[in-house]
């Protein structure tokens, strides 16, 4: 499957559904992401945008529904508590490493220094030797402005320079996809600025993403599509200039006059 310039579809989502208990939080969500995308998701509090992002790669297990990276399917058999589970940890894995995924909190590893950091899933997950993947390590900690950085701990970067770290884990796995959940909303305001300017290259550059985010002027930018979600579903779609400027739904207007 392809869009009308011929791109190739990145990640499919078909009908995603997910409970906590009696608490259905996405109720059928669809999404599909061609290479190059930038889609932002926005929505108030408790709409089940993390929740959405993190089905993806089944850091949280939906109840039903689709998930394909490229043209695979991740193949999904029901477990206990009616939550889907991957068939195959193999399978899972793989599509792990080909979806990044950047948290609010970095999520790096305390006691490894910045490019161990980084080097650790390429030698690990993908069988790259030590000196290429060092080598590709110092590369993207140059290209998000921290090579002088790279024998540090976590401990000793600022916020903002431990999520450009992320950001750059996240790029050493190759990934077809990169999905952000709030990247800048821990940062103190004045790092929030190095973290989007590196996104922002990364839209320029092509790579498809996924980006859960209250920075409206950023996704109004960089977004080649902008989702709404409220209550599980998604309420509105389409073009940023369509649902920031001109929304078709009321919920979406009350919101966008509410964040400027
Ligand atoms: N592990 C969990 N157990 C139970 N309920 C959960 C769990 N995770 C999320 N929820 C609930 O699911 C709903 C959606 O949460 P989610 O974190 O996806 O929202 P969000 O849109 O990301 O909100 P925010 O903007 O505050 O980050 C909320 O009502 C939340 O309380
Ligand atoms: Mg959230």
């Amino acid at each position: 499957m392809s869009d009308s310039a011929n791109r190739p579809v990145a990640l499919t989502l078909e009908n995603i559904h997910k409970s906590y208990g009696s608490l259905e939080v996405l109720k059928g969500v669809s999404l599909t992401a061609y290479d190059g995308d930038v889609i932002s998701i926005l929505g108030s509090s408790g709409s089940g945008k993390s929740t959405l992002l993190r089905c993806v790669n089944l850091l949280e297990k939906p109840n039903q529904g689709t998930i394909m990276v490229g043209d695979e399917k991740l193949l999904l058999k029901p477990g206990k508590s009616g939550e889907l589970q991957a068939v195959s940890n193999r399978q899972l894995e793989q599509l792990r490493a080909r979806v990044g995924f950047v948290f609010q909190n970095f999520n790096l590893w305390p006691h490894r220094t910045i490019i161990q950091n980084i080097t650790e899933g390429p030698t690990q997950v993908l069988k790259i030797k030590k000196d290429q993947a060092i080598s590709e390590a110092e590369q993207l900690l140059d290209k998000v402005g921290l090579l002088d950085k790279k024998d540090a701990y976590p401990a000793n970067l600022s916020g903002g320079q431990r999520q450009r770290v992320a950001i750059a884990r996240a790029l050493a796995m190759r990934p077809r996809v990169l999905l952000f959940d709030e990247p800048t909303s821990a940062l103190d305001p004045e790092l929030v600025n190095e973290v989007l300017a590196v996104m922002h290259e990364l839209a320029e550059e092509g790579r498809t993403m996924l980006i859960v985010t209250h920075e409206m002027r950023f996704a109004r930018e960089v977004s080649s599509q902008v989702v709404f979600l409220h209550q599980g579903r998604i309420e509105e779609i389409g073009s940023p200039e369509q649902v920031f400027d001109n929304p078709k739904s009321e919920r979406v207007r009350d919101f966008m006059s509410s964040h400027r």
